[in-house]
């Protein structure tokens, strides 16, 4: 079995798919393993590292795709695969709803295309779950980011040479990017609000030592079975955008993180809250790159609007590519290391489970996933 890491194009990109402490797993596997050239630079992980634990480095993706069964990737790579081995394995975050055209690419070259992102969110799967390991991370750094361009220090400081009161901090989307914004901020000594649609989300919010607001709702449960936001309709957003104009005034610092699967963005934190805002305050967007919950954000920009800075990093946990890395080389080590059958040495994939069907893009030159087909006949 062979297996190959590839090198991320750097402009957009500093995470790497592997890290030497799953090289070395992936050999233990069986694998033999080959990395790109220069694939751990942005995240502090020298090819000598990679060398170490087992891998052979290869000077371009060509040379280490050749041959491979399983190709590991973080974002979907440029190409048309040409080459590689009908039926080889990609494995990466594809994201195949921003660019249908990894998915055509895939298919036409005959891999089997997995998006690790479409992972179900069950029990078993916790461990391969790259939403969650990637977003923790994006929640921590949105708030190390906004307190180091807030201009005032976030505890509360009583000192002979006054009192410094403690920052405000409202995090919009209490899922797993803003559990750790929240929990980021109380450690900093911030007070803390929160607010969500789930109504499942005060109890978590809360016993991390933050407040929770929300609009109160009767009818049926802004949660979907998977545990997502709905879509919410016209009346709620109107009383939710008239209970956030209201909050958001006298926050310092506000952390967006709301998304609704497959769709845009909420807009929650409109132009005129950023008006109320003081001079000084600073928003972080962690949504941008699906539309952004600020009208005012834009993908890799700082904006200042009405004295408040207003965030929009894009990749923001390729920000902190060593962790972001180490957490992402595991969750698709435990994913590969299910593909396995151990005592043959060989990959024996599983196309009824739960878990491949779930992340499975193309398999045979055909475009198998549900989510995609539909979006075809749309
Ligand atoms: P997400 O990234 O899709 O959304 C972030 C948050 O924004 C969510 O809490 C969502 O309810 C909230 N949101 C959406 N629209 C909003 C609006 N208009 N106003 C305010 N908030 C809004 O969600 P994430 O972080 O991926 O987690 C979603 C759920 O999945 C959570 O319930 C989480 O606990 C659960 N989960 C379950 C896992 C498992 O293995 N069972 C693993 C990870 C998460």
């Amino acid at each position: 079995m062979k297996l190959c890491v590839l090198k991320e194009n750097p402009a957009v990109e500093t995470r790497v798919a592997a890290t030497p402490e799953t090289v070395g797993k992936f050999v233990q596997l069986g694998f033999t393993v080959a990395v790109v050239k220069g694939a751990g630079e942005g995240a502090a992980i020298a090819d000598d590292d990679f060398r170490g634990a087992g891998a052979a480095i290869a000077g371009h993706a060509a040379e280490a795709m050749r041959d491979a069964d399983v190709v590991l990737a973080v974002r979907a790579p440029e190409g048309d695969f040409a080459g590689c081995k009908k039926g080889a394995l990609l494995i990466g975050l594809l994201a195949p709803h921003a660019d249908a055209g990894i998915v055509k690419r895939s298919a036409a070259a005959g891999l089997t295309a997995m998006a690790m992102e479409f992972m179900p969110r069950i029990s078993r799967a916790q461990y391969m779950d790259v939403l969650s390991s990637q977003a923790n991370l994006a929640g921590y750094k949105a708030v190390v980011d906004a307190v180091a361009f807030f201009h005032r220090a976030v505890p509360m400081m009583m000192t002979a040479a006054g009192t410094i009161a403690p920052a405000r901090v409202f995090v919009m989307g209490a899922g797993v990017a803003g559990l750790q914004a929240i929990a980021t901020a109380r450690r900093l000594g911030a007070i803390v609000s929160a607010t969500d649609v789930r109504a499942a989300a005060a109890e978590q919010v809360q016993s991390l030592g933050a407040a929770f607001i929300m609009v109160e709702r009767d009818g049926a449960d802004a949660e979907t079975a998977a545990g997502y936001a709905r879509e919410m309709g016209g009346d709620y957003k109107r009383a939710q955008a008239q209970l956030i104009a209201g909050h958001i005034r006298n926050q310092d610092i506000v952390v967006c993180t709301a998304l609704i699967p497959g769709r845009p963005a909420p807009l929650l934190v409109s132009e005129e809250m950023v008006k109320s805002m003081r001079p000084g305050s600073v928003v972080v967007d962690l949504a941008v790159e699906q539309g952004g919950n600020c009208p005012l954000s834009r993908p890799g920009e700082i904006v200042t609007a009405h004295g408040v800075a207003i965030m929009g990093h894009a990749n923001v946990p390729g920000r902190l590519a060593v962790d972001a890395s180490a957490m992402l080389a595991k969750n698709l080590y435990n994913f590969v290391a299910t593909l396995v059958d151990a005592g043959q040495g060989e990959l024996s994939v599983d196309y009824d489970d739960e878990l491949v069907r779930g992340v499975t893009l193309t398999r045979a030159g055909k475009i198998i996933h549900p989510q995609l087909l539909e979006a075809r006949d749309d």
